[in-house]
C-alpha cells in the first residue's frame, strides 16, 4: 500500500524556532495522526534547510563552521518537535549525505538532458534574500525593505530552463484544482505566470558562497539555496531507489503563504516535470500567524516564543489554541489574552472540570465503576446521543476539509452539551434519591457522561494527544489507534474502574 506522505517546509538554519515554524508543524501532525487514525499508513516528514548565503554569515558571526552552527540550531528545532509532540517519522538536513547526493544526482541529469546552461548574468542581486532582481521588482523606484542592500553584478552561472515549462505549469493548474489548497491562492499563481517566466539562476559562485552542494559539472559553483531544499521532499523518501515509489507522490506539501510563490508552485512543479517524476497530490497552503497584525519577525521583535507557553501552559493546550484559532488558510493574530481565555474557559472549565466532576461523582456514588445504564433513555440523554451523533458525522467531513478549527468548536460544544446535561440530571440529587427509578437513573447519567466523554476524547486526539490519552485511560479505556467504530455510542465502559481526580488543565499560578 503507498503511504499517506506528509511533508512540512523545512526550516531556515539561521534563526530560532518561532511560532510559525511550530504551527505548521502542529498543523501537519494533526493532519497526519487522524490519517493514522484512519488507517492509513503514514509517513511524516520534517528537518531543516541549512545552506546558503544568511547561515554562512549567521556561522560567522558566531565564530564557529558552518557544519557546527548548524548542528546547534538542528538540536534547537528537533527539541522544539519533541516538545511539541510532533509525531515525524524522519527529520532530512540538507547537509547529510542522503541529500547532497540526490541533489547532485537531479542537477547532472538535467545538466545532460541540455536542461541547464551556463550564461553571463548582468543585473540586481540582493544578498539578504540571495536572489536575483529586475527593475520590476522596484516599488516607486526603490528596492523593497525586503531585499536589503542590492547591488549590480555581472558573474557566469547556470541557468536551469524554467521558461519553456510555463504553459504546460498553467495547463496543469488549472486542470487540477485540488492541486493547491485553498483555491483561491491558485489565482495568485496564475496571475504571476501571466508574466514570461525567466529561466532560474541555479549556481552562486564558490567565491562568494562557500556554504553550498558543489555542482557536479563545475565545482567552482554551489548550488542555489532553493533548488537545493526542494528537493529534500523526495531525498528523504528514496528518489532513485524502488523505495522511491511506496511514498512519491507526497499527498500534501504544507507550507506558507510565503514560500508558495514562486518556490513551491513554480520552481518545484517544474523540476519535479523536467526530471519526469509525478507532482505531488497538493499543496496546502498555511496563513501567518500575525502580531498586532503584523508578520512576527525577529527584526520586528514581536516574534512569540512557542517554548514558554509550551513549559506554563502543556504542549496539548498549545496545539489546541493554535487549532482552534486559525482557520488553515487565513492569517491570524496571536493574542496573549485570547490564549488565556481558551485555555481557562474551553479547556478549564468546560473539559477540565467536565472530567474532575465526573470521577469525583462516580468515585463517590459507583464504587469508582463507571455503571452500566439502567434506566430507559429520557429527553436529555436522547438530546445528548444525537449531539454526539451529529459530531462525530460533521467531524469527518470537516477534518477531511482542514476546517479544523470548526471541527473543534463542535467537540467544544458537544462538551459543553455534556454539562449541561449534567446540570439538568443532577446526579449529587439522584444520589439522595433511594427509589428504585432514581438509582437506575443515577447510573445511567454517570455512564452518559462518561461516554459521551470518551466520544469527544477520541475526536480531540489528533490535536490532543496527550490529554485524550490521560482522559480515556481515566474513564477506564485506551485511546484507540484507529477510529474505526470508536465515535459510535457503545456500552464499552460499563464496569469499568476510573481513575483518580486529576487537574488536566490547571491553573498557571497552581503549577
Ligand atoms: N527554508 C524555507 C523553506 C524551504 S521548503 C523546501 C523557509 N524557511 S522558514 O524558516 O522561513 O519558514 C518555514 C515555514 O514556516 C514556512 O512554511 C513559513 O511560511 C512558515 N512561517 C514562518 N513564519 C510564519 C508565521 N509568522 N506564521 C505562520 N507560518 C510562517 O521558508
Amino acid at each position: 500500500m503507498k503511504n499517506f506522505y506528509i511533508t512540512t517546509a523545512i526550516d531556515y538554519a539561521n534563526g530560532s524556532p518561532h511560532l510559525g515554524h511550530a504551527y505548521e508543524k502542529v498543523l501537519t501532525d494533526v493532519i497526519a495522526r487522524y490519517a493514522r487514525m484512519s488507517g492509513k499508513s503514514v509517513k511524516f516528514l520534517t528537518g531543516l534547510d541549512e545552506h546558503g548565503q544568511k547561515v554562512q554569515q549567521s556561522a560567522q558571526k558566531s565564530g564557529i563552521e558552518p557544519s557546527k552552527f548548524c548542528d546547534e540550531q538542528a538540536e534547537k528545532f528537533v527539541s522544539m518537535c519533541g516538545l511539541l509532540e510532533i509525531s515525524n517519522d524522519d527529520y532530512i538536513r540538507t547537509s547529510q549525505p542522503r541529500h547532497k547526493e540526490v541533489v547532485r544526482k537531479i542537477l547532472q541529469d538535467l545538466f545532460d538532458k541540455g536542461e541547464i546552461y551556463k550564461a553571463e548574468y548582468k543585473g540586481f542581486y540582493s544578498a539578504r534574500q540571495e536572489q536575483f532582481l529586475q527593475k520590476k521588482d522596484m516599488v516607486d523606484g526603490k528596492w523593497p525593505e525586503i531585499f536589503g542592500e542590492v547591488s549590480e553584478i555581472t558573474e557566469s552561472n547556470y541557468f536551469f530552463r524554467l521558461g519553456k515549462y510555463q504553459p504546460w505549469l498553467v495547463e496543469y493548474i488549472k486542470s487540477h484544482e485540488d492541486f493547491i489548497f485553498p483555491r483561491f491562492r491558485a489565482k495568485q499563481v496564475i496571475e504571476f505566470l501571466k508574466e514570461p517566466l525567466n529561466d532560474l539562476c541555479i549556481s552562486r559562485p564558490r567565491d562568494r558562497l562557500e556554504w553550498g552542494i558543489p555542482l557536479p559539472f563545475d565545482e567552482n559553483y554551489v548550488t542555489y539555496v532553493w533548488f537545493d531544499a526542494l528537493v529534500n521532499y523526495i531525498s528523504a523518501v528514496g528518489y532513485g531507489t524502488e523505495e522511491f515509489g511506496k511514498y512519491w507522490p507526497a499527498d500534501f506539501h504544507v507550507i506558507g503563504k510565503d514560500i508558495l510563490v514562486p518556490p513551491h508552485s513554480v520552481y518545484w512543479p517544474i523540476m519535479l516535470h523536467a526530471i519526469g517524476a509525478e507532482m505531488p497530490k497538493s499543496l496546502l497552503v498555511h496563513g501567518w500567524w500575525l502580531s498586532s497584525g503584523e508578520k512576527m519577525s525577529k527584526s520586528l521583535g514581536n516574534v512569540v516564543n512557542p517554548l514558554e507557553l509550551v513549559d506554563m501552559f502543556g504542549a496539548d493546550a498549545f496545539r489546541y489554541f493554535l487549532m482552534r484559532e486559525m482557520n488553515v488558510g487565513q492569517d491570524s493574530d496571536f493574542s496573549s489574552d485570547l490564549f488565556l481565555t481558551r485555555y481557562t474557559s474551553d479547556l478549564g472549565n468546560d473539559l477540565g472540570n467536565l472530567l474532575s466532576r465526573l470521577l469525583n461523582m462516580t468515585q463517590r456514588y459507583a464504587d469508582s465503576t463507571v455503571p452500566s445504564p439502567d434506566a430507559p433513555d429520557g429527553e436529555p440523554e436522547i438530546t445528548l446521543k444525537k449531539q454526539a451523533a451529529d459530531c462525530a458525522a460533521e467531524y469527518f467531513k470537516l477534518c477531511d476539509g482542514m476546517q479544523f478549527h470548526i471541527a473543534l468548536e463542535r467537540i467544544f460544544g458537544l462538551i459543553r452539551g455534556i454539562n449541561r446535561y449534567a446540570e439538568l440530571r443532577a446526579p449529587w440529587k439522584l444520589a439522595k434519591d433511594e427509589s428504585a427509578e432514581g438509582k437506575a437513573l443515577l447510573k445511567t447519567t454517570l455512564f452518559t457522561m462518561a461516554e459521551s466523554l470518551r466520544i469527544s476524547a477520541v475526536m480531540l486526539s489528533p490535536v490532543m494527544p496527550a490529554i485524550s490519552g490521560k482522559i480515556c485511560s481515566h474513564i477506564g479505556c485506551e485511546l484507540p489507534k484507529n477510529f474505526g467504530n470508536s465515535l459510535e455510542w457503545g456500552e464499552t465502559l460499563s464496569g469499568k474502574k476510573v481513575g483518580d481526580k486529576v487537574i488536566l488543565f490547571p491553573r498557571p499560578a497552581e503549577k
